[in-house]
């Protein structure tokens, strides 16, 4: 593939977003045809003024220097006698600029030559071939786009003619050993929202409101004189007093700049998108009206897998806002969030959230891909960056690294494919092997720094990291993963001795070091998750007190949250877990759902209940890592977990609680739908609904059944 086709460029400044063109004729009678592209930044391509398939903002991010996916469209319908080709380039990821938090990649990235690259192969009935690769005969010119990247969003002016900028030139880098076919999930636009209503705030503001927090776009439709401008401000909330507020964005201009044409016109930009529920007017033609204006949201395709139903309203929403929130962080690569300058993909909140995501959406090929860019930047050393694609070059921390192992398990445990294990078999061992080289004590994992559990409520308002021990964090992944490996080990038939004894050894030292010193919820929650504590019974009951003494509330951050409910569960303590789940004040996950959050917040305080909003350098509303406990909805409240990987066999252990009338949950398994409700009768008995599309067990008030496939009432 590109044997024909060289990398090419405009022969003047990137910033304008140049577009690439090449008239050709067919004289033959054509069979097929096929366009191979890809592009250094994101494109969009069409051909004859039709667009080429329907990936938004490809080829997605990967690191480009050792992984650049190619996209192959058939184009055959789209050719005619006399034909032109345009492609159209604009920065992308490829020119993602960092802030604060990259100081090393700041505006390194941004001043990356773009390029493109591609070959169309026309296929003739008589079985010859001609190919028309990029090279200096394609032209350029600018129109529309004078500006556009992630974070800074775009600026188009509809009255631009159409300005050659002569033709294209080679670019300085004509590498191509890093291409690769098409690994992960296409992005595309999904639902259209209209606006639920319009805004005048107290400081006299126009805004709109989408009714729903979200990544995508807006697409215009209006009428307007040439030379009239739209410019659009995002924001996910407004503050207390009802106005705009957009801080939380940091240095992210998201600017949604249009210049009119004359009459009746349509526009949507695809090659930047902003994380959004409001949209305030700064300036607008005469007429408009919020009819105007539809949000478009984007994110990878990916097919619902799962469900959770419930009567209870607010837990209702909350399922809703886990969906969103994945739904808005899940765009070629899992982000933390979509708005701020940041956007990125966050290992550690990848790794707590994937089980529930693994139920909510087939994930598989997303993680595949997203699995392979990781392994692609694991260093030298074993370690592994914190967020990937690699942006930033700060801590190699535990719990976020351990994405390594954790991920391809729950790919295991959910989709029953060993070959996601046998892919990443060795970066695991290599990064277990990392701690082992570098810890300063022989058993735990010391001296290293590492994020903690980020968020945990034992810190003061304003500060990220509480006070859960780093080196009890850090210990107890440290195990978990020496464990993972011996498993995966098992599943594939290596010799992992090694790793075995690395876990008992650690287990122990855990054990030494930290039994009967348990200092917060969230050191208690790791000791009984990741069994690192002899005296389990003990440690829940400690930890059920520690939840009593602190309120009835939960106290955890990022690492101890996905955990909470599942050993409380295990240990007996079911009815306390549905009390911090159903728990509707400050802190809880159904806080933010009274507040109207429509996304699950990064912090259990984004909006404290007097109004006041966590300081703006770090608060983002639609980060999904609390929405981990969806996966607690699934596999202990509706009781659907897999009994074997690939659920090939299903084990059913619905837990009701009389605070619910009912809740159920249905998940397509890899073979078949699985599905488990419970309500409650007016008699007072608990009626549970099971189907099972494999051999099964359920374990219904206190009895075991085997269940053969079929549909069974108790
Ligand atoms: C991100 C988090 C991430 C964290 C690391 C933040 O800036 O938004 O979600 O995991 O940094 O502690």
């Amino acid at each position: 593939m590109f044997s024909n086709a060289k990398w090419i460029r405009s022969p003047q400044s990137a910033e304008g977003c140049p577009v690439f063109t090449k008239t050709f004729a067919v004289t033959k009678q054509l069979q097929s045809a096929t366009l191979a592209i890809t592009a250094r930044g994101v494109y969009e391509a069409s051909l004859n003024s039709n667009r080429i398939g329907d990936f938004v903002l490809a080829p997605g991010w990967t690191n480009y220097e050792k992984r650049l996916q190619v996209q192959t469209y058939d184009v055959t319908e789209l050719l005619k006698e006399n034909n032109t080709l345009s492609i159209q380039l604009a920065k992308g990821w490829y020119g993602l600029y960092g802030s604060w938090f990259t100081p090393s990649y700041q505006r390194v990235f941004e001043s990356r030559e773009q390029a493109v690259l591609c070959e169309l192969t026309l296929t003739f009935a008589d079985g010859t071939q001609e190919i028309i690769g990029s090279d200096e005969s394609f032209s350029t010119l600018t129109h529309g786009y004078r500006f556009c990247d992630i974070y800074d969003g775009m600026i188009f002016d509809a009255t631009a003619p159409r300005t050659p900028l002569g033709q294209a030139v080679l670019a300085q880098n004509q590498d191509k050993s890093m291409l690769i076919p098409q690994q992960g999930e296409t992005i595309g636009t999904q639902e259209r929202l209209k606006p639920i209503g319009v805004i005048t705030t107290p400081k006299g503001e126009t805004v709109l409101d989408f009714g729903q927090n979200m990544t995508g776009t807006i697409a215009i439709d209006l009428t307007a004189k040439a030379g009239e401008v739209l410019s659009l401000s995002f924001a996910e909330i407004l503050d207390a007093d009802g106005n705009f507020y957009n801080l939380n964005y940091r240095a992210a201009k998201c600017q949604y700049e249009y210049t009119c044409n004359e009459g009746h016109q349509t526009f949507m930009p695809t090659l930047t998108f902003y994380g959004f529920r409001y949209v305030r007017i700064d300036a607008a033609p005469e007429g408009i009206t919020p009819d105007c204006f539809t949000a478009v949201v984007m994110h990878s395709n990916l097919r619902q897998t799962g469900r959770i139903i419930t009567t209870h309203p607010k837990l209702q929403q909350l399922f809703q806002n886990v969906l969103w929130g994945q739904k808005s962080n899940y765009l070629d690569v899992p982000t933390d969030c979509p708005q701020r300058d940041e956007r990125l993909g966050w290992t550690g909140d990848a790794q707590v959230f994937i089980k529930a995501a693994a139920y909510n959406y087939d994930v598989y090929r997303f993680f595949t891909k997203w699995l392979a860019d990781l392994q692609s930047e694991q260093m030298a050393n074993g370690a592994i960056p914190p967020v990937i694609p690699a942006m930033v070059d700060c801590m190699i921390s535990a719990a976020w690294a351990d994405a390594v192992t954790i991920c391809p398990w729950q790919l295991y445990q959910t989709y029953g494919k060993t070959e996601i294990l046998a892919q990443t078999f060795d970066a695991m061992k290599r990064w277990v092997d990392y701690i082992t080289n570098t810890t300063t004590t022989k058993g735990l994992w010391t001296g290293g720094g590492h994020y903690g559990d980020w968020l945990e409520l034992t810190a003061p308002f304003g500060v990220c990291k509480g006070q859960t021990r780093d080196d009890l964090i850090a210990t107890a992944f440290y195990a978990h993963s020496a464990e993972l490996i011996g498993m995966v080990g098992d599943v594939l038939g290596q010799d992992v001795t090694q790793y075995k004894a690395l876990y008992e050894t650690v287990k122990q030292t855990f054990i030494q070091t930290f039994e009967g010193t348990y200092a917060t919820q969230t050191e208690m929650v790791l000791a009984l998750q990741f069994n690192l504590t002899p005296n389990p019974e003990e440690v829940a009951a400690a930890l059920a007190q520690r939840i009593h003494d602190d309120g009835d509330k939960i106290q955890t951050g990022f690492l101890g949250t996905p955990y909470i409910l599942h050993v409380l569960t295990r240990y007996g303590y079911t009815d306390l877990a549905y009390t911090l789940l159903l728990r509707e004040e400050y802190p809880s996950w159904l806080y933010p759902v009274t507040m109207g959050a429509t996304t699950i917040w990064e912090h259990w305080d984004g909006i404290t209940p007097e109004g006041k909003l966590w300081p703006e350098t770090m608060n983002s509303y639609n980060h999904y890592a609390y929405g981990a406990v969806a996966d607690w909805l699934y596999e202990v409240a509706a009781g659907i977990t897999p009994a074997r990987a690939g659920f090939s066999k299903i084990h059913f252990a619905p837990h009701p609680t009389s605070k619910i009338d009912s809740l159920g949950a249905e998940f397509e398994t890899p073979h078949g739908l699985a599905r488990s409700f419970w309500r409650h009768n007016t008699e007072g008995k608990v009626i549970y609904e099971i189907t099972t599309p494999v051999p099964a067990t359920a374990e219904i008030d206190g009895k075991t059944y085997d269940l053969q496939p079929g549909s069974y009432r108790f």
